[in-house]
């Protein structure tokens, strides 16, 4: 049998509840104790969710803590990941890994050092609805996929988070906060780009926050906040992603795939389920499904939410000794393509990748089962 892991989350914001919430449902890991620069939010979580609150340096000292989740915010995790590392202990990270090539590989280089590993949500395109995707397209169900567009667009994040300064911070921007979730869904099912460009703006260099204590207060703007980007595969498809948070309705659909035989509808890839169509060549649009426990709605009526699954993955690839789903190969690569739509975007180019990974193993319904308590 293999061992669970104790894990430790530092960074007790946001979405800290979804994993405390969640990690019940998960096998291979438990929750034992969380932390934060600011003590009061890892208090408040610690006497809600019935777990120890520790300072960070008490965490990551921890010998009940094996692996710990990065849950800051975007400019703080390479450091933070860096200092787990460092305490000899694994590290799953919140999108996105980091914030250049470079911190990348210099946390791949450290974890190897250390003889531990890394990961890094998305795991999203775990999800029911993305696994059947991926089943159906290497099936040669829509033929050779030569093409496709994606696009991500809303009014912005300053409507519902309490804090929403970092997502209009270097850093932020709807390709490195939203873009996780596209570029890692496209790369489980194309495999890895090999070249992209892009054009990049914004329509305003201050936003107004709309919630909370702050309401009112406005933020300033510091990375592009509409990026019109192409993407070539390794595989010979071009995929057109569109990213806005300037855009204040749209009906495009979130995704399509073009392929020699047909056309597939994708969900959003931001959540786990969702509705599946293929139009093969002369046929009507047939929505597709199958029995996922990663496909069962589970909030806000008609939602799936398995936020963990990546996680619980990693976990139990640790005692069994395989490669996890969501690792480092993987978040490196994708870290990669969206930093670099950013500069192709900044210096009018076309970027060539220097980095490449494998597609992560297929998650069928029995795998994914085995990741259930
Ligand atoms: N909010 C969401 O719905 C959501 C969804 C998916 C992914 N994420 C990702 O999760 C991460 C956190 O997002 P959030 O919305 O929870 O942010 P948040 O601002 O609500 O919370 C971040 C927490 O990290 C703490 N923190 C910051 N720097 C730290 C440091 N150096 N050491 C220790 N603690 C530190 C802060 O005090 C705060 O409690 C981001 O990378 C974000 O992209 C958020």
């Amino acid at each position: 049998m293999t061992k669970t892991l104790g894990v430790g989350i530092i960074g007790c914001g946001n979405i800290s509840t979804a994993y405390l919430d969640l990690a019940s449902m998960f096998k291979g890991y438990e929750i034992v104790a969380v932390a934060d620069i600011n003590m009061d939010n890892a208090n408040a979580q610690a006497t809600k969710f019935d777990v120890r609150a520790e300072t960070v340096e008490g965490l990551l000292a921890a010998r009940d803590v094996d692996l710990i989740i990065n849950l800051t915010i975007p400019a703080a995790h390479v450091e933070v990941s860096s200092a787990i590392l460092k305490a000899g202990k694994h590290v799953y990270s919140e999108k996105p890994f980091v914030l250049s090539l470079a911190e990348a590989q210099e946390l791949g280089e450290l974890a190897k050092a250390k003889g531990v590993r890394i990961g890094s949500a998305p795991d999203t395109f775990m999800g029911g609805s993305h696994q059947l995707a991926r089943n159906l397209i290497d099936a040669g169900t829509i033929g050779n996929v030569a093409s496709g567009a994606a696009v991500v667009m809303s009014s912005g994040m300053e409507d519902w988070h309490p804090n929403p300064d970092f997502f209009f911070q270097k850093g932020g921007g709807p390709i490195l906060d939203l873009g996780p979730y596209y570029i890692c869904n496209l790369v489980q099912l194309l495999g890895p780009v090999k070249q992209v460009t892009s054009f990049t703006g914004m329509a305003s260099d201050t936003r107004t926050i709309g919630n909370g204590p702050r309401n009112g207060e406005t933020v300033p703007v510091e990375t592009p906040t509409t990026i019109h980007s192409v993407l070539s595969f390794e595989n010979g498809a071009i995929i057109t992603l569109l990213a806005s948070w300037d855009v204040v309705a749209s009906n495009h659909p979130i995704m399509e795939l073009y392929g020699t035989e047909g056309t597939m509808n994708l969900p959003d890839p931001n959540f786990f389920g969702g509705e599946l169509t293929i139009t093969e060549r002369g046929a009507d649009p047939v929505e597709k499904s199958w029995d996922h426990p990663f496909n069962v709605p589970n909030f806000e009526e008609t939602k799936a939410n398995y936020r963990g699954a990546g996680l619980a993955d990693m976990a139990l690839a640790i005692g069994e000794g395989r490669p996890h789903r969501c690792n480092d190969d993987f978040a490196t690569h994708v870290v990669e393509v969206m930093t670099a739509i950013l500069e192709a975007g900044e210096t009018g180019t076309v970027m060539t990748m220097t980095t490449t990974c494998e597609r992560p193993d297929v998650l069928g319904p029995d795998a994914a089962r085995a990741l259930l308590a």
